[in-house]
């Protein structure tokens, strides 16, 4: 199949790039590099040893991406392309809704004029909101915090109506719980334009000296140490992840939780980073993030069941591959 990928430059569509290559499949990249570098296309044609087309474009801009759709001919689309920092999201709502919402619009819009049947969109955990884990993709979807949460439920809800209008659309929700680690080179991982906002970039950026200790956000929830629970999912499962649901997607929309099934501590998770990467980490504990849940980790069965996908890598080996990465990143 030819693919278009959006924001494949960035973290998660990068790796999944490399992974539909390998798979077989011709790959054509989107990015307006608001997130990413140019760089990151050496890094995976290097790694790959093969090309990729890239069109440095923005997918809200519905001529530019017209005109991509006419010099192609795309049978699936996966559509990364968005911005994700929830707090920044608070500060500029209007930035975020542009382009987290037009950008599928578009994308749809040029799906629908050029018979584009395959869809498959980046939502995420936290749609879920306050509802407890494990979390089931037919769960009723929670309170979001914040506009970045916000803008993958409007975006959810886009495709259903999509769907209902378009019978003949194949549409995959993706929820990702909190994907980290990097491509076993070390040549390709999560390399933010600026501060990072979650917590394995920030363990790194310590270990590298660049910021000088991490805050722990609560040590009084209701879990095993009293510090926030997460599913934390090596990147390279996730992108296997993609490739799954795009070879095996279903005509209508179909939701799918790709995490682990299992929650780790901030806590376990720094403990396990000095372990098998022998840094020690300073941190203080510090006052609850507002907008954070306790836990949040995945019931990720019917992925398994449906599409024969699971998470294979351990935190072992993300927080391996994570520092593998940042210690040589330039
Ligand atoms: P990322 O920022 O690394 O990648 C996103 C890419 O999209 C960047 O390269 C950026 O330059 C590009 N981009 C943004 N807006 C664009 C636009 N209008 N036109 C063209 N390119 C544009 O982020 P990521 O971690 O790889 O996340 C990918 C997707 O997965 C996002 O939609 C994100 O919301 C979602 N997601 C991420 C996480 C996570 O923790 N990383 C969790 C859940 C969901
Ligand atoms: C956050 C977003 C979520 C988004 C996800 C992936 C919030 C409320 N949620 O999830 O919408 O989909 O990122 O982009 O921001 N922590 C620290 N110190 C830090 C950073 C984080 O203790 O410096 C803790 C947090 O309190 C949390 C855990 O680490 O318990 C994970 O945090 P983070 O990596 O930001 O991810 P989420 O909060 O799960």
């Amino acid at each position: 199949m030819q693919i278009l990928v959006t924001g494949g430059l960035g973290f998660i569509g990068s790796h999944t790039a490399l992974l539909l290559k390998e798979a077989g499949h011709d790959v054509v990249i989107v990015d307006n590099l608001s997130n990413s570098k140019l760089d990151v296309l050496q890094r995976i044609k290097k790694i790959s040893n093969v090309d990729y087309k890239f069109y440095k474009a923005d997918v809200t801009d519905e001529a530019k991406m017209k005109e991509i759709f006419a010099r192609n001919k795309f049978d699936g689309i996966i559509h990364f392309a968005g911005l994700k920092a929830v707090s920044e999201s608070i500060s500029k709502p209007l930035e975020y809704y542009y382009n987290n919402v037009v950008s599928t619009l578009c994308l749809i819009k040029c799906a629908l004029e050029y018979n584009v049947e395959r869809f498959v969109f980046s939502s995420s955990a936290t749609v879920y909101g306050e509802n407890d884990s494990p979390l089931k993709e037919d769960m009723k979807l929670g309170l979001t915090t914040n506009p970045y949460g916000e803008t993958k439920v409007i975006n959810e809800k886009i495709l259903r109506d999509v769907s209902v209008a378009y019978p003949h659309m194949a549409i995959s929700l993706l929820r990702y719980f909190n994907p980290i680690g990097a491509h076993p080179s070390g040549l390709l991982g999560e390399a933010p334009n600026g501060l990072p906002n979650n917590l394995m970039p920030f363990i790194t950026q310590v270990a590298s000296n660049k910021i000088k200790s991490l805050k722990v956000f609560g040590n009084d929830y209701e879990t095993v140490d009293g510090t926030g629970v997460r599913d934390y999912i090596h990147v390279m499962d996730l992108a296997k992840g993609h490739i799954k649901a795009l070879e095996n997607i279903k005509i209508g929309v179909n939701v799918y939780n790709l995490g682990t099934g299992k929650g780790t501590s901030v806590l376990e998770l720094i403990n396990a980073f000095e372990k098998i990467n022998n840094i020690k980490i300073p941190y203080e504990i510090v006052e609850r993030r507002k907008g954070d849940v306790a836990a949040c980790f995945a019931d990720a069965t019917k992925a398994y069941k449906e599409l024969g996908w699971k998470a294979e890598l351990t935190i072992e080996d993300m927080v391996r591959d994570a520092w593998n990465f940042e210690k040589d990143y330039k």
